[in-house]
């Protein structure tokens, strides 16, 4: 099912733009956990519109509300769930696209798919759908942060205008989350631009995690790189993923794109931290190509859902950049990603652990098996001397069959095979027979 991600750390997402709410249902989060709804309201508030004339203006307050799995502050260890209730839905705005496919949104596609779609602000295929992420991601971002794993995105760039610096401490002062004052007042100008044009435009957010330890990712199907980009690919508008040098790579010989190393690590980080689709313990670097927003207020031809031509102009509430409101959603999928990658790692490990341990304890039983086997031994020499001095036959066939028949029975009360019981004293009883027969050497 399509609505879902993530196996240990489990998430499914429900809602429509203009339904009631939107919504996630959270499995795999450990019982007794303090669970912080703060910091999930946090993010909400990071990624929620209207925040300034560069988003859409719809005025949701994105509270969230926890219906199930916490248990004063604590999680339970059963389904979190968690709702954002929509509150300005503003439908009206809608009516026109009722039939009317807007170009560049996903309508035409929905309608051919399921014969059925909620044209209400796109419906499933909104923005808005990654409110739910948001809170998931939060929660991951929480877990990882416990780690030392950040995750930091940022807009890198917009109509041309690009970010020369990255000083993180600038990314929430302004609307662009830009992290270079000077290129996020460029930034503004062209997108204001663009909006007053009645037009949209795109740009580029990069996402950094860093303390990623080495390890995370599994090949082959579960790279990381693969997870990633699968991740970021689900956001909608969306159009490419790059990790580390990414497409430049392509432009370069190998003696400059690879990542050498000294005794201190790696040189550079053109694979982006990963390696084989694992984790190198280098910082990770995401780059993705957000297209321009499609609503957009100047004419376009279309076709109506019974394919004649139409002109539209769409007004509603709605961002001429995604690119800021998407850094948070960003984050939000890496973390969901480095989670579910952390937690394998460390069922990996902890199987290594068991099989270790469980090899120790053979390791000791079989000592003990040994130990057993020299007193044995010594008993059927002093039982060989016996017979010998008495004229005894050391081979006592009857005996023998007794004696398997008897081990057998103490077997199968242990639940052992039979089978397995007689090739061990098969064995032994050979043994025992030559150590009989052997004379006990003088040095003995
Ligand atoms: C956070 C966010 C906000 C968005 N805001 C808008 C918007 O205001 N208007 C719009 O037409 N599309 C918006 N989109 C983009 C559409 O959801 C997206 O283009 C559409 O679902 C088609 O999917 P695709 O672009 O991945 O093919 C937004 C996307 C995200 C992630």
């Amino acid at each position: 099912m399509s609505n879902s991600f993530g196996e240990r750390f489990k998430i499914l997402t429900f809602g429509e733009s203009h339904g009631k709410a939107m919504g996630v249902i959270m499995e795999g989060v450990r019982p007794g956990m303090d669970f912080d709804l703060e910091a999930i309201q946090k993010e909400l508030d990071r990624r929620r519109p209207g925040q300034s004339p560069l988003v859409s203006p719809r005025p949701e307050k994105d509270r969230v509300e926890v219906l199930s799995g916490v248990f004063e502050g604590k999680t339970l260890g059963t389904p979190i769930c968690l709702v954002i209730p929509s509150k300005h839905q503003d439908t009206k705005a809608y009516e026109d696209l009722r039939e009317v496919f807007r170009p560049g949104h996903a309508g035409y596609a929905v309608l051919k798919k399921y014969g059925i779609r909620d044209y209400r602000g796109g419906g499933r295929f909104s923005g808005r759908e990654t409110v739910s992420w948001v809170a998931a991601g939060a929660l991951a971002k929480g877990e990882l942060a416990k780690e030392g794993i950040l995750i930091t995105a940022f807009t890198r760039e917009i109509d041309g205008v690009t970010a020369q610096r990255v000083d993180f401490k600038e990314i929430e002062k302004n609307p662009l989350r830009c992290p270079d004052r000077e290129a996020a007042k460029e930034m503004e100008k062209r997108v204001l631009f663009h909006k007053s044009q009645g037009d949209s435009i795109g740009g580029i957010v990069e996402i950094v995690a860093r303390n990623v330890p080495p390890g995370l990712g599994d090949p082959v199907f579960k790279k990381l790189d693969a997870e990633i980009a699968w991740a970021l690919m689900s956001i909608g508008a969306v159009k490419a993923v790059e990790i580390g040098s990414g497409f430049q790579a392509a432009y370069m010989p190998g003696s400059e794109h690879n990542d050498q190393m000294d005794r201190h690590g790696f040189k550079t980080n053109h694979a982006g931290g990963i390696l084989g689709g694992i984790s190198t313990g280098e910082e990770i670097r995401a780059r993705i190509a957000v297209k321009p927003t499609p609503s957009i207020e100047k004419e376009q031809e279309t076709i109506d859902v019974f394919g004649r031509e139409r002109r539209i102009s769409i007004r509603g509430r709605h961002d001429p950049c995604i690119c800021p409101r998407i850094v948070p959603v960003a984050e939000a999928m890496i973390a969901l990603v480095l989670y579910e990658a952390l937690l394998r790692q460390r069922n990996l490990l902890e199987e290594k652990d068991n099989l270790e341990r469980f090899r120790e304890e053979i390791d000791t039983i079989d000592r003990q098996l040994i130990e057993l086997v020299a007193t044995r031994n010594e008993i059927s020499q002093e039982i060989g001397q016996y017979k010998r001095e008495r004229g005894i036959d050391i081979r006592d066939q009857k005996r023998e069959i007794e004696m398997i028949d008897r081990r057998i029975q103490w077997g199968k009360s242990l639940g052992i095979d039979a089978k397995q019981i007689r090739q061990i004293f098969d064995i032994i009883l050979r043994v025992s027979r030559e150590i009989q027969q052997k004379r006990k050497s003088p040095s003995a």
